[in-house]
């Protein structure tokens, strides 16, 4: 074969690194008093990707995402078994202190919630709390832009952060979360108080801090998932054969977004993404 041939030959790309995984659960189950939530979840969590959670009501998306940070501790009754890991350590291990977790795995919640103090101390109070010894005014700065909302807010930073429109206060929110340095942000439909437009910046924000943070994104919206997510898990209600009539969350599917959307492989996830669930 001449040279000329040889060289025009397209390069073989070189193998792609195992995409590395930020969280892991291994046969996770949780119950909230004699209730079961969830059974027997093993999923991979990527780092620096975004996963989205969907499916029906009361199938333990909500459960599942506030296990990974441990907020479910804060639940009087609520206990699991099984594994989760995050960056290879047992969350659950004694010496892991969930406060220190948590600021690990930032949470941002459906209602946009600051704190009825200034856009500034919003941005400011977790840091601060964690002992932050930095320049406080320029990590401020820093969050804000990177939640997007610098421009809006900079002439205003003494005034209310409840004064901000919804999509506004979700991003300060965001900020708030960002300021604590986490390195993965949990989000429970963030987006379903706010208007198309807010929810538009909100995503556009998502895809943007996927290149420093792992995101896992509850969505019932699933025109967003497919939109923002990389891997989706869809969740389902499956019932229990102790006959006692309790209904629990099991993940259905767990696969690259684009391919549960087009080419679903569990019956399930197709009856939900087309409507015949939920
Ligand atoms: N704090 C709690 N105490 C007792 N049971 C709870 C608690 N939170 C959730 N549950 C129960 O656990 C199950 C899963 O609830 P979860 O909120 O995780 O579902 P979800 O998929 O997030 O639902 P939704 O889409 O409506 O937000 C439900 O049966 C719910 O009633
Ligand atoms: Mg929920």
């Amino acid at each position: 074969m001449p040279i000329s041939d040889i060289l025009a030959r397209p390069v073989e790309s070189a193998p792609t690194p195992a995409e590395s995984t930020v969280l892991t659960t291994n046969h996770l189950s949780v119950w909230y008093g004699a209730s079961p939530a969830l059974k027997d979840i093993t999923i991979d969590i990527p780092r620096n990707r975004i996963t989205a959670l969907i499916g029906p009501s009361g199938c333990g998306k909500s459960t599942l995402l506030r296990s990974f940070n441990r907020m479910n501790d804060l639940i009087p009754g609520a206990r699991m078994e099984g594994q989760i890991t995050f960056d290879g350590q047992d969350i659950a291990a004694p010496e892991v202190d969930p406060v220190a977790l948590r600021r690990r795995i930032g949470m941002v919640f459906q209602k946009p919630n600051p704190f009825p103090k200034s856009i500034y101390q919003n941005v400011a109070w977790g840091a601060r709390i964690n002992g932050y010894k930095g320049d406080m005014d320029d990590l401020v700065e820093r969050s804000l832009r990177r939640a997007a909302l610098w421009d809006e807010v900079k002439s205003k930073l003494n005034r209310s952060g409840l004064e901000l429109s919804g999509g506004q206060q979700q991003r300060l929110c965001i900020a708030r979360t960002l300021a604590v340095e986490p390195e993965v942000i949990l989000m429970d439909e963030p987006c379903s108080a706010l208007d198309p437009i807010s929810t538009a910046r909100v995503e556009d924000l998502m895809d943007d801090l996927k290149a420093d943070y792992s995101i896992v994104i509850v969505t019932h919206n699933m025109q967003q998932a497919r939109r923002v997510s990389d891997m989706t898990a869809c969740m389902m209600l499956d019932d229990l054969s102790n006959g006692n009539g309790h209904r629990t969350g099991i993940v259905a599917e767990f696969s690259p977004t684009d391919r549960l959307f087009t080419n679903p492989k569990d019956p399930r996830t197709e009856a939900y993404i087309t409507g015949r669930i939920g």
